[in-house]
Parts: structure tokens; C-alpha cells; sequence
């Protein structure tokens, strides 16, 4: 199975992937990383890890949607079977998403649907939640509002700043990122127009995994 990795940043999440990969936890074969942003750190992790990437810099278009056909090229090139968003910080058009559909998958941090968007570790704090978390969930025309079928949840300490929750909540997206591709790569996981599918039950409510 190939997954093409699309990034924007530091791509911890990426280097997650890789190291479950050169564990033998995975089997995919990870074809390439995508960035939209040239400088992206993930990038300098992929071909460490001798992993062909392609930047296409979305501040080359004059529009999103020229933007999106040159990505859809680029990650296309990869062959993927799965596209796996790891921190790609871009807004999708139905053109992208369609393209993908069932078949790409986001992690988002926060339990959804609660907080999608920016800032949501703050918005976490502020509300007096005392949980927060990420969300693996496939891909829809909605931001950040695939339904989630895997969640990492993370308590939220007295003291926590956005900053210190962020690393807790990172430390469980290296965890859940890595075990939904492998529900892909087992074939366990499906999209169904509306819903998804484990092991052809309908998911009711995400899988929930903690740090210990
Ligand atoms: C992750 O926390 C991911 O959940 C978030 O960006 C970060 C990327 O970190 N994604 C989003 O906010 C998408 N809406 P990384 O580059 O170190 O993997």
C-alpha cells in the first residue's frame, strides 16, 4: 500500500509515521511527502528517511483551485492508495476532497467536534474542559468535521498553558496517527458516503486511546 504524506511544518507527526514504519508497525510504503510550504521541516525529516518529497507553494497561485490542481499532480505522481494529511494547514475545495474521497484521512487537535479551526488547545483551556485531545477522521467538504473514528484524549492540568498542552496532546497524535493507518493497511477501515466503517460496523462513537 502506498500513503503520500501532506504536510505544511515540522511534520512531527511524519517522523511518527516514519519511525512506526521503521519499527515494522507498518507496512505501508510511504511513496512521498507534499508540501505546500517550502521551508516545511518535515520536509528535511522525509529525505533523511530517503523519502522523495514535492513542494508545490500554494503563494505561486492566484487562486485556491490552480493551487489544488497542481497538488492533486503532485501527490498524484506518488501513486497513493491512502492520503494522509499530517498538519496541512490549508482550507480544501470540493475539487481536492472529491478527488480523495474515502480515502484521505486528517488529524485534528481536538476531541471533535469540539473546537475545529485555529487555537483550539487555548479554547480547551478557556472553556475549563478537563480533557483535550486529537481526532483522526476522514476527509468531508466540512472543515475538520469528517466524523471521528479515533480519538486520543489527554487530561488538561491545573497549570497547563496552550504550549504545554500541545505537547501532551502531540504525544497521543504520535500514537493514534500511526494505529489508523494501520487499520487502513488491514483493510479494516472504509468510508460509506455518509458514515464509516470498522470491521464493517458502523462507527458510533471514536475508539478511544490514552497516553498510558
Ligand atoms: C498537529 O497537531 C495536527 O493535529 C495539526 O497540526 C499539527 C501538525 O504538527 N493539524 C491541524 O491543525 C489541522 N487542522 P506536525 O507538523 O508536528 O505533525
Amino acid at each position: 500500500m502506498n500513503i503520500v504524506v501532506v504536510i505544511s511544518g515540522n511534520g512531527s507527526n511524519l517522523q511518527a509515521i516514519i519511525d512506526a514504519q521503521q519499527a515494522g508497525q507498518l507496512k505501508s510504503n510511504i511513496s512521498g511527502v507534499v508540501s505546500n510550504r517550502p521551508n516545511a521541516f518535515g520536509l528535511e525529516r522525509a529525505q533523511k528517511a530517503g523519502i522523495p518529497t514535492s513542494i508545490v507553494d500554494h503563494t505561486d497561485f492566484s487562486d485556491r483551485e490552480s493551487f489544488e490542481q497542481s497538488y492533486i499532480e503532485a501527490i498524484d505522481a506518488y501513486q497513493p492508495d491512502w492520503v494522509i494529511l499530517a498538519g496541512f494547514m490549508r482550507i480544501l475545495t470540493p475539487l481536492f476532497v472529491r478527488h480523495y474521497k474515502g480515502r484521505m484521512l486528517n488529524i485534528h487537535p481536538s476531541l471533535l467536534p469540539k473546537y475545529p479551526g485555529l487555537h483550539t488547545h487555548q479554547s480547551a483551556i478557556d472553556a475549563g474542559d478537563s480533557e483535550h485531545g486529537a481526532s483522526i477522521h476522514f476527509v468531508t467538504e466540512e472543515l475538520d468535521d469528517g466524523p471521528a473514528f479515533l480519538q486520543g484524549v489527554v487530561p488538561i492540568l491545573e497549570n497547563d498553558t496552550a504550549e504545554s498542552l500541545a505537547q501532551r496532546v502531540h504525544q497521543i497524535e504520535h500514537i493514534i496517527y500511526p494505529e489508523a493507518i494501520r487499520w487502513c493497511e488491514e483493510g479494516r477501515l472504509q468510508w460509506q458516503e455518509t458514515h464509516c466503517t470498522l470491521d464493517n460496523q458502523i462507527v458510533e462513537h471514536p475508539h478511544i486511546m490514552t497516553l498510558d
